[in-house]
């Protein structure tokens, strides 16, 4: 199964790919995550990419694109994965497109996690990773068990470098501009189911699973 994850920044798309990942195996595919890596390996792309991500802009469609094209192909994603923030304008879903098509493969499903725009900043500002174990945790939302296993595996809880007010609100606005359009476009392709992304994880990961016909 090949699933498109579309939603503004903090809707959970990270948290629910996850959680297919885990539960069902399909590798989730997250241009955000690809792309911290390479700022942290200060690779050159990384080097180019920083400044874009700290600003909450897009970095450009090649240096995204040249990653998923190699991620994509490899032998885990043979069975299908979830993309997790691409595409992200509307030329980056005609390349995807194109991409699959050469590879004789199409997209089987795009969800979009709605979520009211008030709700998104106190989940960004409240975010945070577990430097061991990578879970996606919050300080207003997860219960404090759920934060005290990242400390007690012996990690600490880091807030993203992009999860402040002012960068927040200009990601909020990028989104609109930019990504909201793909709601209409793959609407018309016959491919979204729309998931009401707000209450517990586990009610949101119960209608997402419904919306993609997984057990
Ligand atoms: P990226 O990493 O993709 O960030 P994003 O789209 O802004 O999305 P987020 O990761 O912020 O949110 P999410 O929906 O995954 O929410 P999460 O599950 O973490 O991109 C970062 C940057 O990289 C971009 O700004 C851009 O510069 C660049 N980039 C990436 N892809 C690109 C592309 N294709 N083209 C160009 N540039 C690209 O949840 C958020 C918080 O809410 C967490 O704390 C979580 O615990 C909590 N939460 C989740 N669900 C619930 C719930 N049901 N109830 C309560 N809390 C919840």
């Amino acid at each position: 199964m090949r699933i498109v994850m579309l939603g503004a920044p903090g809707s959970g798309k990270g948290t629910q790919a996850q959680r297919i990942q885990k539960e069902h195996g399909l590798p989730q595919i997250s241009t955000g995550d690809l792309l911290r890596k390479a700022v942290a390996d200060k690779t050159p792309l990384g080097l180019r990419a920083k400044s874009v991500m700290d600003a909450g802009e897009l970095v450009p469609d090649d240096v995204v694109l040249g990653m998923i094209k190699g991620r994509i192909a490899a032998r885990d994603a043979k069975r299908g994965f979830i993309l997790d923030g691409f595409p992200r304008n509307t030329s980056q879903a005609d390349s995807l497109d194109t991409l699959l098509a050469t590879l004789d493969l199409k997209l089987d499903r795009v969800v979009l996690m709605d979520v009211d725009f008030d709700i998104l900043m106190k989940r960004l500002t409240g975010r945070r990773t577990c430097s061991k174990t990578g879970a996606v945790l919050n300080i207003y939302f997860s219960s404090p068990a759920e934060l005290e296993a990242c400390k007690k595996a012996g990690g600490e809880l880091v807030q993203r470098q992009d999860d402040n007010e002012d960068t927040i609100r200009n990601r909020l606005q990028v989104y609109e501009r930019q990504t909201a359009p793909l709601i209409d476009y793959y609407t018309k392709k016959g491919l979204l189911k729309t998931v009401a992304a707000t209450g517990e994880v586990d009610a949101v990961y119960s209608r997402l699973k419904s919306a993609l016909g997984l057990k």
